[in-house]
């Protein structure tokens, strides 16, 4: 698609922009500039200062799309396409100087909800590795110049997970208990702390499967498109999309497995 493509072009290259931006920002101190659903939930000034300059540069090249983003909101466009954004997705490892976060770009069409969206383009930039993975629709999935593609193989000793844990300490224990039903199939599990550099990695064979329940539209919207590009499947609580109930990324050989464990009988 010539249009997907396009939009490729352009998130890849704001989101190279966007992360420089960041990771200048970052060399210079973080500062916090609020907490936001929880007291953990942090923004700092340069989430809002990265967002603003991704939302001016999508609105000087595209004036007529919509936008969906994590710090500044929603704005409806009249193009049938909406950016989905998250200007720095692992906000925590951010602060800490952990050099795993992430700008994430996403272009989605149709109503921008995720129980109906349809993404088209997707970008996410790592710029403390300086690793760009994107996707456009039908046209598979990259990690800079090279085609990724999720891990095929048998696991023996098991798969190696991820998954996060939200914010809010009322839901910790129901993150843990889901964490127990899922270790068998594991043979190790990793929490990275950025939604979308976890789909990046399932996409690209790091991980082998992710699961995460709480994610937001923006932590997913292009790692999603990222791991389907890649081979993958991606999926929600009872057989739906990847959403705020359950948000599943595996291989085909993986997936019903790891979602069944990850809902369980309780959800
Ligand atoms: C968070 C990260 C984290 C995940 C949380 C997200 P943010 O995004 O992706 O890994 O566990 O659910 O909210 O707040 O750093 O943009």
């Amino acid at each position: 698609m010539a249009l997907a493509h396009d939009l490729t072009t352009l998130a890849l290259e704001i989101a190279r922009e966007a992360g420089e931006l960041a990771r200048r920002r970052r060399t210079e101190g973080v500062a916090i500039a609020a907490t936001k659903s929880a007291l953990a939930d942090i923004v700092t000034e340069a989430d809002r200062e990265v967002e603003d300059l991704i939302r001016a540069r999508l609105s000087a090249a595209r004036p007529d799309d919509g936008f969906l983003g994590e710090e500044t909101g929603a704005e409806r466009g009249v193009s049938g396409i909406t950016w989905v954004v998250d200007p720095i997705d692992g906000t925590v490892n951010y602060a800490y100087g952990i050099p795993a976060y992430a700008v994430s770009i996403a272009a989605v069409t149709g109503e921008p909800a995720p129980a109906t969206w349809e993404a088209i383009a997707g970008a996410v930039f790592n710029p403390a590795m300086g690793e760009l993975f994107h996707a456009t629709i039908g046209e598979g999935a990259w990690l800079d110049d090279q085609r990724i593609a999720v891990n095929a193989e048998p696991w023996p000793a098991g798969a190696l997970l991820a998954t996060g844990f939200g914010y809010d300490p009322s839901t910790h224990a129901g993150d843990l208990a889901r964490v127990a039903r899922v270790m068998p199939l594991a043979r190790d599990l990793r929490r990275i702390g950025a939604a979308s550099l976890d789909l990046a990695y399932v996409a690209a064979g790091r991980l082998d499967g992710y699961f995460e329940r709480g994610l937001q539209p923006w932590d997913h919207a292009a790692g999603a498109l990222i791991v389907r590009e890649a081979g993958g499947i991606t999926g929600g609580s009872e057989g739906g999309r990847p959403g705020n109930a359950m948000t599943i990324a595996a291989p085909p050989a993986l997936y019903e497995t790891l979602l069944a464990a990850a809902i369980g009988d309780t959800h």
